[in-house]
Order: C-alpha cells, then structure tokens, then sequence
C-alpha cells in the first residue's frame, strides 16, 4: 500500500525529518485500514460532501491544499524574512494529514459515498486529530488539524494552521462557486 500511497502523493517526500515523514504516511495507511477502505477507494471519493457530485477526489484535493500551502508559506518567508516564522515539516504534515479523518467521517453504500455513523458525530477536524494522536505527531500538527475548518474558528492559531485553513478554504469555495 505505501508504495501506491506514494506514487499517489509524493508529497510525502517533501517532509525532511525521517520520523515525522514515517508517522505521517503511517497515519493515512492506518486510517484506510481502519476505516476498512481499499486505496483505489480514495481516487473516486469525494473531497467534499457538500458539492454535489464533485468530480475532485481526496487525493486530488490534499495534493492542491499542501501545494497552495508550501507556495503561500514561500511568499510569507520571501516577503517578511524572519517577521514570519514557519516549521515547513509541520506544515506539510499538517496538510498532507488535515483531512484524513474523513476516513471516517465517510461510508460508502450501493457506490454512495456518505456521511457514515461516526461522521454524524464527529466531524473529521475532531475524527482526524483523535486518531493522529494515538500516533505522538507534535501537538503542533494536531493542532492544524483539528483547526483547519470551522471547528478553529475564533481559536488562536499558529501561522501553519492560519496558512492550511485559509488554503482548505480556497480549494473549496473555489469549486463551489
Ligand atoms: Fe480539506
């Protein structure tokens, strides 16, 4: 599975530190297992729940969240130098890990992909962070994922947490409109 994980977002790669680069793939192949998920189901699952029919899948979408994020944190470095401070391995782990816990937060009936008994419950700002923090990521990346949507509103956010909510937000209001 890491092998086709990796081929389908290479981003991973981009994580310098050796152990969070391997917790950070290890959490999406055990949130797939446990979420009784095979790999081909994340090429046809929707990112959203809430665009109708979005031909954009999860992988599609992480991709485009962690590349917005990495560029806007360059004209941040570039633009401020050291007025602007960002731990690039956290945030790149924090994108490549915001939304996995739509894992569960999704079931899949009769090809239908839905909000499943979990997901009712908790949504995957909440699923996602519970479940990456059985893996001992940095408080600091369970932070971005947990307030990357709504559930960080009015929060006080580290700047890799402001730069993947604010690159979350336009990969999907761009594709609402
Ligand atoms: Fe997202």
């Amino acid at each position: 599975m890491r092998k086709k994980l990796l081929s389908l977002v290479p981003e991973f790669q981009l994580i310098r530190d050796a152990d969070l680069h391997e917790k950070t793939i290890n959490i999406w192949e055990e949130a797939i297992a446990a979420g009784d998920w095979d790999i081909d189901d994340l090429l046809v699952m929707p990112f959203t729940l809430l665009i109708e029919k979005t031909p954009v899948n999860i992988i599609t979408h992480t991709r485009a969240v962690t590349s917005c994020s990495l560029q806007i944190a360059d004209v941040l470095m570039e633009a401020y130098k050291d007025r602007v401070k960002i731990n690039k391995d956290f945030l790149l782990s924090g994108a490549l890990l915001h939304d996995v816990g739509k894992l569960f937060e999704y079931a899949k009936e009769d090809g239908i992909f839905k909000k499943s008994p979990a997901g009712q419950l908790l949504r995957h700002p909440i699923s996602g962070a519970a479940f990456a923090s059985k893996f001992e990521l940095p408080q600091e990346i369970l932070h971005i994922i947990a307030c990357h949507s709504k559930e960080g509103d009015g929060a006080r956010k580290t700047v890799e947490a402001i730069i993947v909510n604010h690159a979350d937000f336009v990969n999907f209001e761009t594709l609402k409109i």
